[in-house]
């Protein structure tokens, strides 16, 4: 009866930490390499040391990506402030939603869907990948295209200014990688961008 009881307790705390969504923090807006010292080191880097990104790499990561920096403007532009293009985040853990109107990171599912990000080469060593994912009824593709460049510069940017290596990656098996993250018939992925430590 005891035996049963701690079962059910341990399968009950495995299922509310499985639920949880990630709370990300404030982004720090100060810091960071100078502007020419970012540019100057912007690269794609292919190889990384696996390693946990701290909650508040995280978080200043998917806001200088895509995050609100107005209260209904973004820091990448839209052709109409369309807002077409949304960011989920695939790491060792599972697979998230950023909302940046809350700046919070949604489970969408755990578990290990690295696979479906292809070159696993790459990404398998990343402690992250974005994957940039546009919406039909709002904007064209053709604008999504371009959005899509505004958001990896921001990435690689982030990632010059913080020493950390990335590369944005168009091949990847879209039928896959679009049921791992459970998009719907107006969503497609545009881009993937690992993001890794490199020592
Ligand atoms: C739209 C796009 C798709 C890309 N796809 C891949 C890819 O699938 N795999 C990869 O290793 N690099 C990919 N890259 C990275 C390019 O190979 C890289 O940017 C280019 O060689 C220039 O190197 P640099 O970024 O260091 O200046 C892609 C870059 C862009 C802009």
């Amino acid at each position: 009866m005891r035996k049963l009881s701690l079962s059910f307790v341990l399968l009950f705390l495995a299922a509310t930490i499985q639920a949880q969504d990630i709370n990300l923090l404030p982004p720090e807006k100060t810091g960071g390499k100078p502007f020419f010292e970012t540019v100057s080191e912007r690269r794609s880097e292919r190889t990384f040391v696996k390693r946990e990104m701290p909650l508040q790499t995280l978080s200043n990561l998917l806001w200088v990506a895509n995050g609100f920096n107005r209260p209904d403007k973004r820091t990448a532009p839209t052709g109409m402030n369309r807002q077409e293009m949304e960011l989920y985040v695939v790491c060792d853990t599972g697979v998230y939603f950023y909302d940046a109107q809350q700046h919070l990171l949604k489970l969408i599912a755990h578990g290990d869907f690295k696979a479906a990000l292809g070159q696993p080469q790459i990404n398998s060593s990343a402690a992250v990948s974005v994957v940039m994912v546009a919406d039909s009824d709002k904007s064209s593709i053709e604008n999504a295209r371009i959005s899509t460049g505004y958001i990896s510069q921001n990435i690689y940017l982030f990632a010059a200014s913080e020493d950390l290596g990335t590369v944005a990656r168009g091949s990847f098996n879209r039928d896959e990688l679009s049921k791992a993250l459970q998009l719907k018939s107006n969503q497609t992925v545009m881009l993937v961008q690992p993001v890794g430590y490199l020592k």
